[in-house]
């Protein structure tokens, strides 16, 4: 029986380690152990039948058992340490997040508006010409946008086909130029200014119209100034924006804030005036209007004409974003199609 018993329990050891040895799992692990430990386990079942063993034969075998059963148990401790640590392991493992992956939807940046490539060009070489920024209200009174510049109360412009009324008196503005009495008004001469900014007219959307565009205005006041400050001025700006060998020419016009008034053009930057498509076959581009500021506008602004004299400017911008990018329809320039926008 002892002899029997004895084997019996060699055999249960190895069978236990053995299993032991390749166990890989917690589950695993507890299976074993239910199988030689639980309360109907292999080795429970050796110490349960130790009644039925002869009384001498009791204490050997009862040692063995017990040495066995500490055995296996401390394995089984040992092992749910290590495959507790592995299983933690493996875990975090699983969750590490590779931060080398590479992006398929890589960022993309977006760039400057062509309208704001074109004042920030202006206002780059303005202000390296000493000019500082002037600022003024897109909703402004009819008083800065017309009276005070000259323009009376039957001037076309100021009919409800041209302007986009508020109030009686008050207007989204038509022209930068209404930054040029607030300027005087708020600093004494000399004075030498841009203003770049919206303006608003009532017309209809089509290829060259639209009812909110962009203009930059110069103003220059100080003593002596004469049309050939406006000339060398606007000679330098376009020599300087379009390219060296850039010529300008000066035609007579009418504005009622200007006294003598020119529309300016340059020659052409593509073909150098020999006429092409940019130029519509002319030679010149038109860019802006320009003239001597009006006696009646110095003195709304509080500055005396006797003393001071001063040239003013207006550009539309649009329209030279347009020639310089060779864009045919204003409307590209608002719809914010970024395979539009992207060219520039
Ligand atoms: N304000 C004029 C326009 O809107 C342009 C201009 C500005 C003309 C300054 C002369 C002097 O067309």
């Amino acid at each position: 029986m002892v002899i029997f018993m004895q084997e019996e329990l060699n055999t249960l050891k190895e069978e236990a380690l053995n299993l032991l040895e390749s166990v890989d799992s917690l589950e695993k692990l507890d299976e074993i152990r239910i199988k030689f430990l639980g309360k109907k386990g292999k080795i429970t079942s050796v110490l349960k039948s130790l009644g039925s063993v002869a009384p001498e034969e009791r204490k050997t075998i009862g040692m063995a058992a017990n040495e066995i059963r500490g055995k296996v148990e401390a394995i089984i401790e040992k092992k749910k340490e290590e495959l507790k640590l592995k299983e933690i392991e493996q875990k975090m493992f699983n969750e590490k997040i590779d931060i080398s992956i590479t992006q398929n939807d890589a960022r993309t940046y977006g760039h400057k508006h062509p309208l704001s490539i074109v004042i920030d060009d202006m206002k780059e070489i303005f202000l390296g010409m000493g000019y500082s920024i002037a600022e003024g209200p897109e909703i402004e009174t009819t008083f800065f946008n017309f009276d005070a510049l000259n323009a009376p109360i039957d001037h076309p412009s100021r009919d409800l086909q041209d302007t986009m009324y508020i109030t009686e008196d008050i207007v989204l503005r038509t022209q930068t130029s209404s930054v040029q009495v607030r300027a005087m008004l708020d600093k004494k001469p000399p004075i030498k200014v841009i203003s770049p900014g919206r303006v608003y007219r009532s017309d209809s959307v089509d290829a060259t119209h639209s009812p909110m565009f962009h203009q930059v205005e110069g103003l220059v006041i100080d003593k002596h100034i004469s049309m050939a400050d406006l000339k060398g001025t606007l000679d330098i700006f376009a020599k300087k924006y379009f390219g060296p060998k850039t010529q300008i020419r000066f035609r007579p016009h009418h504005f009622p804030f200007t006294e003598p008034s020119c529309e300016v053009d340059v020659s052409c930057f593509v073909c150098g005036g020999k006429g092409c498509k940019t130029c519509k076959g002319e030679g010149w581009i038109e860019i802006l209007g320009a003239g001597m500021v009006h006696p009646n506008v110095l003195k709304a602004g509080g500055i005396d004409p006797k003393e001071y004299q001063g040239f003013a400017f207006g550009m539309g911008v649009e329209r030279i974003a347009m020639t310089k990018f060779g864009v045919s329809d204003l409307r590209y320039l608002y719809e914010n199609d970024v395979r539009f926008l992207n060219q520039f």
